[in-house]
């Protein structure tokens, strides 16, 4: 229930948006993802950055990996380790969490590993929104966290967002945040490797 009435409200604002121009920097190609502190398709900004994930897939203060896009179905992602997805079932799940605590962080693997993306863990963007917000699966746009970067250590854990009649919002702690694609120009870009 609480699902579909999610659904409505995403069709009404992407009504609302559908005016607006088409960004230009659109989702596709080679990027970093940084991680923004909004829950706000519409008026989150860059500058709401609080990290960005790292080629694991995990979200760090400045280790900003770079992404490929897979312009074509399934439109997965992927880091220099590999394909990323949420299936790593040797990563943390988000046991705080009342709907979510079976999901397992975020994850890049090698794509010779056992565990890969299924096909089906397709990532996109809306039209219209004024950046290129980072969706997957059922307009999944929004992430969890618990641990926001504050200095450079070891990266933490994001996982989906999950929420229903029982649990409203995320886990006491957490934080809700979306994921913004900046495009990277050159296919020579530097890349932090130190991670
Ligand atoms: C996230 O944004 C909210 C609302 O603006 C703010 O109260 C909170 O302190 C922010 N948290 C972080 C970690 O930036």
């Amino acid at each position: 229930m609480s699902r579909l009435l999610f659904l409505s409200a995403a069709a009404a604002l992407l009504s609302t948006v559908t005016a607006l121009p088409t960004p230009p920097n659109r989702f596709s190609g080679r990027g970093q993802i940084w991680v923004l502190n909004s829950t706000d398709l519409l008026d989150a900004l860059p500058s709401d950055r609080i990290g960005c994930l790292d080629a694991h897939g995990a979200l760090t203060l400045n280790h900003c990996a770079v992404f490929t896009q897979l312009d074509q179905a399934p439109h997965t992602l992927s880091s220099r380790i590999g394909s990323c997805g949420f299936r790593d079932e040797n990563m943390p799940t988000n046991k705080d969490s009342y709907y979510g605590r079976d999901s397992h962080a975020w994850a890049c693997q090698p794509d010779d590993a056992a565990v890969r993306s299924p096909p089906d863990e397709n990532y996109y963007t809306l039209n219209g929104l004024p950046y290129p917000f980072i969706c997957n699966g059922n307009i999944n746009c929004i992430y969890d966290i618990k641990t926001v970067p504050s200095r450079e250590d070891d990266g933490a854990p994001v996982w989906q967002y999950y929420w229903g009649s029982e649990e409203m919002q995320v886990a006491p702690g957490h934080l809700r945040t979306m994921w913004l694609w900046v495009p990277v120009a050159s296919p020579n870009a530097a890349e932090d490797e130190s991670d």
